[in-house]
């Protein structure tokens, strides 16, 4: 496929109050979250990943999953997803009304283990059968790639792997997956051509990117996403965010940043900067402390002369 234009829609699903939240230190209020995701709903994202119906052993901080879905007021523009390990995980969604499922399973052996703490092929056995439960309720399914692009447990991550996961999955007939940088390793090289080459071999799925800023690559990967065709993407405002089964994992790349970059180079968001700078600074006073954010400190950057 030849670049891209650089121009056009991109599409941003929101993941603070799952990937951001579920490893904060202390519990985010419920009412919190809900008031949080119901002033991110008028921002102008394409999707919100709500929160995730794991065990609440393994991710305690988002054992509220349930209470934070019934609490939202929907907006219909949006799409509301849930992050489902297991079947057990996908009846809970479906009982929530969740929109769509983001099912979660690791290329790297090692990070399956630690974060599902099961093999891959386990994980894949329970994810068709999860994947069968939400063709019966017309609910669409994405599959997210963990350490697509490296694991902190098992180094360095073989594309040729992504991609067998990828289109294991593709016959499923799944809408879309997602490649994701669990710990921040993917470097503009690597991330254009595993785009590239999932983009050719899929053109009937909707791929998503899902960069951390661990090293300081993320918008630099956006970038060379976008030239690959990709158009989706995961964010997490002010830049929270990491796994808390991926030793060093930290933030996801950070909304606004992604936002402010888009439009200063012509992208269509449809993105309210103002509300979600606004939110963002909301978003520090929940969690107590400063979040990654530079955008927040610094201000955009002016697009006419100041008077
Ligand atoms: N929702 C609620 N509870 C669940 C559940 C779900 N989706 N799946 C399992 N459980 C409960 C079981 O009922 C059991 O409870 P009990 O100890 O009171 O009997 C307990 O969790 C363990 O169940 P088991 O089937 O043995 O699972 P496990 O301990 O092997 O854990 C997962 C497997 C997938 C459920 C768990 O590892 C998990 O939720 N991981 C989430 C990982 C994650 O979200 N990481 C970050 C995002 S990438
Ligand atoms: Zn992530």
């Amino acid at each position: 496929m030849s670049a891209a234009t650089p121009t056009g829609r991109v599409y941003i699903a929101e993941v603070v109050t799952r990937d951001g939240f579920q490893s904060e230190a202390q519990f985010i209020p419920t009412a919190d979250k809900i008031d949080l995701i119901d002033r991110m709903s008028r921002a102008g994202y394409a999707a919100i990943e709500v929160s995730s119906f794991t065990s609440p052993k393994a991710i305690p901080m988002l054992a509220d999953a349930d209470a934070v879905f019934a609490g939202i007021t929907r907006n219909p523009a949006v799409e509301y997803l849930a992050l489902v390990p297991n079947v057990r995980g996908a009846e809970r969604a479906l009982a929530a009304r969740a929109d769509a499922f983001n099912l979660v399973m690791s290329i790297s052996e090692a990070h399956n283990q630690a974060n599902l703490r099961m093999s891959r092929e386990q994980s894949f056995a329970q994810l068709q059968e999860v994947i069968t439960l939400a063709a019966s309720h017309h609910t669409p399914v994405n599959v997210s790639l963990s350490t697509s692009f490296g694991c902190s447990l098992a180094g360095w991550v073989d594309p040729d792997e992504v991609m067998h996961w990828a289109g294991r999955f593709a016959d499923l007939g799944v809408r879309g997956i997602s490649l994701c940088d669990t710990t921040g390793m993917a470097s503009p090289g690597a991330v254009g051509s595993l785009c590239t080459r999932a983009v050719v071999a899929f053109p009937q799925l909707q791929i998503t990117a899902h960069f951390h800023n661990t090293r300081g690559m993320g918008l630099a990967n956006v970038v060379t996403a976008l030239q690959a065709g990709i158009r989706h993407f995961d964010a997490s405002l002010g830049g929270l965010g990491g796994c808390p089964y991926a030793p060093g994992a930290t933030g996801n790349i950070c909304t606004e940043e992604l936002v402010h970059m888009l439009d200063l180079m012509g992208y269509d968001t449809g993105m309210d900067l103002p509300l979600l700078l606004e939110t963002a600074a909301l978003l520090e006073r929940l969690v107590g402390r400063a979040v990654p954010s530079q955008l927040l400190r610094a201000g955009p950057v002016p697009t006419r002369a100041l008077a």
